[in-house]
């Protein structure tokens, strides 16, 4: 199917995600609100906006999305939302991406009890094809002649594929913002769903990873399920005749914009109340999404295991965690916060005193405070089980007023360029965590600046700008030059 006359293909650079630049809120009154869409994800392709012309293929998310969407309300032109039945996007967001793709690169399942792939899972993949269709059709659509087209995460798996299919003329990347499993968990999916989520992904002439343990892990997930003939040392994947590149492009913090925003007065006063409330205690700081991969609760049983085994920090230490709401559609989700309100209020039960919180955990979304706990941090707290990335690491240093220490788990692919100016972990082992924030709190103050001054520079060296050019030019290559 090409693209139909009476919308003739125009744009020559095309992003595809779920989550798009901007979402819409309906307001009391019915007027739609926009904002902009939040994660990791978004702040990373927003940057490319002054970059290059280009037109953002994306999900309506919300009502208000899907309104704005048939009122034509968008707003920007170089916006275009898939208006999805809300059913089918529930099914394939909800029940694919995140409790099933999710789950399974970030190796979260309990397997004695799940995954169970059933009939109503094979319904919500049925609404993840449906999902990817669309994607494909409306990118098919809006493409140019030989356009580059660069579709990102675990939402889209299926849509480089189906778009070759439609387009072969275009070229197609694809982008995991998340891990990759290793076969042997991989190999938890289906088989025929196994098979098609990296076929899926190997329509694409390029597959771009945050980090090379990821790039192999998906290698090495083609080799075993799907017998594909794999170079190592090129970087590339062949199967039934076609070769994908992979390429591994860490993204980076945006210190420029993460420097000036962190002194705006919006963050200053939150700073001052936050001062206020630690006193001259010493502060563990994390943010993150209420994420099941995040170990928030890991995080604190050892914040708890320092206070009972380090008493010298009974009323000298503050630990500031932000938790942001996420994905609350899932019950998971929803368990995993009441586990961390749970455990944070046990802590300040058992250590509290009338002038010392222990614990200071926040569970709505503030990127202002966020920053200014970013200021404030002695130390920086990272111990995801697992994480593509992670830019709350990279972000940190960046914005440390004194110079923080980052206690940051060996399983995040920021480990890979952070590690060694980190005090790294086992995000498994709470006895070890502990003895690392007690590590990172006594660490010598011109030491923790020295090593923090390398941390940003090192977290840095991939602005989102320079992230999105390098990918695209690995894709585009002699394009540029037309
Ligand atoms: O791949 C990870 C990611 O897309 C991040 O970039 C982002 O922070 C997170 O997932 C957001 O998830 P969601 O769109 O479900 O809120």
């Amino acid at each position: 199917v090409n693209a139909s006359p009476s919308t003739p293909p125009q744009a020559r650079v095309l992003l595809a995600s779920n989550r798009g630049p901007i979402s819409f809120t309906v307001e009391d009154d019915g007027t739609l609100t926009p904002r902009r869409g939040g994660g990791g994800l978004v702040s990373g392709l927003s940057a490319i906006g002054d970059e290059i012309e280009s037109v953002w293929v994306c999900a309506a998310l919300t009502e208000g999305d899907r309104a704005a969407t048939r009122q034509g309300k968008l707003g920007d032109p170089s916006v275009r939302m898939l208006d999805i039945d809300a059913g089918t996007f529930a099914r394939a967001y909800n029940g694919i991406a995140n409790s099933t793709l999710w789950f399974v690169h970030h190796l979260i399942y309990n397997t004695p009890t799940t995954p169970v792939f059933g009939s109503s899972f094979r319904r919500e993949w049925a609404s993840y094809e449906a999902y990817n269709r669309a994607f494909a059709e409306a990118l098919a659509e809006a493409a140019a002649p030989g356009a580059t087209v660069l579709v990102q995460d675990y939402h889209l798996s299926l849509t480089p594929r189906l778009l070759r299919e439609l387009r072969p003329d275009l070229r197609i990347g694809h982008f995991s913002h998340t891990p990759w499993a290793p076969p042997d968990y991989y190999r938890l999916l289906p088989d025929d769903i196994a098979r098609d989520v990296l076929v899926g992904i190997l329509g694409a002439d390029q597959a771009g990873f945050l980090t090379r343990r990821w790039a192999s892990a998906f290698a090495d997930c083609c080799e075993a399920v799907l017998g594909a003939e794999v170079d190592r040392s090129a970087l590339t994947v062949t199967h039934e005749g076609r070769t994908t590149r992979l390429g591994v492009h860490p993204l980076g913090a945006d210190g420029d914009f993460l420097r000036e925003r962190a002194h705006r007065p919006d963050v200053d006063s939150r700073l001052a109340a936050l001062r206020e409330a630690v006193g001259d205690r010493r502060t563990i700081v994390r943010v993150d999404r209420t994420e099941l991969s995040k170990n928030i609760v890991r995080g604190l049983h050892a914040y708890r295991h320092l206070l009972h085994t380090r008493p010298e920090w009974l009323d000298r230490v503050v630990h500031i965690a932000f938790a942001y709401p996420s994905r609350h559609d899932l019950p998971e989700y929803r368990e995993y916060t009441a586990s961390v309100l749970r455990v944070a209020q046990e802590i300040n039960d058992e250590f509290g005193t009338p002038d010392w919180q222990p614990v200071l955990l926040a569970v709505d979304d503030d990127f202002a405070r966020s920053l200014a706990a970013y200021r404030l941090a002695d130390v920086a707290l990272v111990n995801p089980i697992r994480d593509g990335m992670n830019l709350v690491a990279k972000e940190l240093p960046v914005v440390s007023d004194d110079g923080c220490a980052l206690v940051l788990s060996r399983e995040a692919g920021a480990y890979e360029e952070l590690g060694e100016d980190a005090v790294t972990v086992n995000p498994y082992d709470v006895i070890a965590t502990a003895e690392a924030l007690h590590t990172a709190l006594t660490m010598p103050a011109a030491e923790r600046a020295d090593r923090c001054k390398r941390l940003a520079e090192a977290g840095t060296a991939l602005p989102p700008s320079a992230w999105f050019l390098e990918q695209y030019r690995a894709l585009a290559g002699d394009q540029l030059q037309e």
